[in-house]
């Protein structure tokens, strides 16, 4: 069998296995230490009980004879579509239609599964730092040669985030050349910064201006507290013709281990054929849909739908209302020890500058080797992440103060 040789452009493992496996060795090596872990932006509070509820009443229908559900609708009942539709959007004065919204089984998979859309020849821009899947999955399908010695794949286009743009890159000149689509996060994973509602104008504008595809990945937007700042692409006038866009209920509802996220596709964004004629995205995400998923399980979208319900919304706000205050214990007490820090306002992640200009691994061993904490090397999110490093601030209080606590006690005043 001859296999897809694009695999091997790719780094040896995907960023978060790789810290699994230093972290494992680590602890193989010192059994006594306790290891916090402030690394993957895994969620730790328990489900709230509204969820449970609705999942335990899942479980009973579905084992009756009148209550059982077997394959679902491919894009998701019509109860959550319906949720999602009422409370994301319309209340929100968007326009997103029923038949817009495809329920999936986590957006790490719509995120990947969304360039199977794209000719093979596409340009596809991201922001450096990135969430790595945006690149790998373009990556394994064949859009560029192999990385350069800067790290960076020749075939895409990357738009860097650094402390001069506040992390949030501006749509590139025309110097550039054509882009076929542009991969987008806000809150950012990883600098956790977020984009304004001018910003987001402006990559509106241009990606009309230029027929270029929008993929707002906006996983993270129920960290934002400002309401000033857009929550989804559509409260920009004019997006519903070149976004869509990527929700998840993975950090607004704990679902990280439960599995549930839906990505929008209006009717009204476009691509071209070969000849040159318009085709509706949705017309193909349906087709694809339909064809490589059979719906996400009846359970887990009652679970979700239960994220709605007064009580639902009420129990995981007090969540998400939790974890930022962890955000912000960090980003006080990291900034009292010396550290610059950004993000961890309207997202769950801070991303420092490394002290003393070490690399983003070093200081990420440091890190575990003298305080036992793990965090994320911000090489991993791409060459512009070099000299950063993301903490996560999902954890119980008491880890986060102990992790601050350690912190402190290594790099404090007149330590580091
Ligand atoms: C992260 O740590 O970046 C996230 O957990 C990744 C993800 O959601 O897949």
């Amino acid at each position: 069998m001859r296999i897809n040789e694009h695999f091997a452009k790719l780094p040896g493992s995907y960023l978060f296995p790789e810290i699994g496996r230093r972290v494992r060795a680590y602890a193989a090596a010192h059994p006594d230490a306790r290891v916090i872990r402030l690394g993957i932006g895994d969620v730790t509070e328990p489900l709230a009980p509204a969820i449970v509820e609705a999942m335990h009443a899942a479980v009973d229908e579905m084992g009756t004879r009148e209550g059982f559900h077997g394959y679902g609708p491919e894009q998701g009942y019509d109860f959550l579509v319906e949720a999602i539709r009422a409370n994301d959007y319309a209340a929100r004065g968007i326009d997103i239609a029923a038949d817009e919204i495809f329920v999936s089984d986590g957006s790490k998979c719509d995120s990947g599964n969304v360039q199977e859309m794209f000719a093979a020849a596409a340009r596809v821009a991201v922001t450096d730092p990135v969430y790595p899947v945006y690149v790998d999955s373009n990556v394994m399908a064949g859009r560029t040669p192999a990385a350069g010695p800067d790290g960076r794949y020749p075939g895409f286009v990357y738009l860097v985030g650094d402390e001069s743009n506040g992390f949030q890159p501006a749509p590139p000149p025309d110097s550039v050349g054509p882009v076929d689509v542009v991969y987008l996060c806000s809150p950012n994973n990883p600098t956790g910064t977020v984009a304004t509602r001018a910003q987001l104008e402006a990559w509106v504008a241009w990606a009309r201006a230029h027929d270029t595809v929008i993929l707002f990945d906006a996983a993270y937007e129920s960290y934002i507290s400002d309401p000033s700042l857009p929550r989804s692409i559509y409260e920009i006038p004019g997006a519903r013709s070149c976004a869509i866009e990527l929700r998840s209920f993975s950090k607004r509802a704990g679902f990280t281990g439960v599995r549930c996220a839906f990505m929008v596709v209006p009717k009204d964004v476009t691509g071209v054929d070969p000849s040159g004629e318009r085709v509706p995205l949705h017309k193909l995400w349906a087709r694809r849909h339909t064809t490589k998923f059979n719906g996400a399980s009846y359970v887990v979208q009652r679970g979700a739908a239960a994220a709605y319900s007064p009580a639902g919304l009420a129990q995981t706000n007090a969540q998400i209302a939790f974890y930022m205050e962890n955000a912000k214990l960090l980003h006080a007490g990291l900034t009292a020890s010396g550290f610059t820090v950004f993000g961890g306002v309207h997202a769950p992640y801070l991303w420092l500058r490394t002290p003393g200009g070490a690399t983003s691994w070093d200081f990420f061993d440091r890190l575990l080797g003298e305080c036992q904490v793990v965090g994320t090397p911000g090489a991993g999110f791409g060459p512009a992440g070099e000299g950063y490093f993301r903490l996560s601030a999902f954890n119980s209080r008491a880890n986060i103060e102990e992790a601050l606590a350690r912190i402190q006690r290594q790099f404090g005043p007149g330590r580091a």
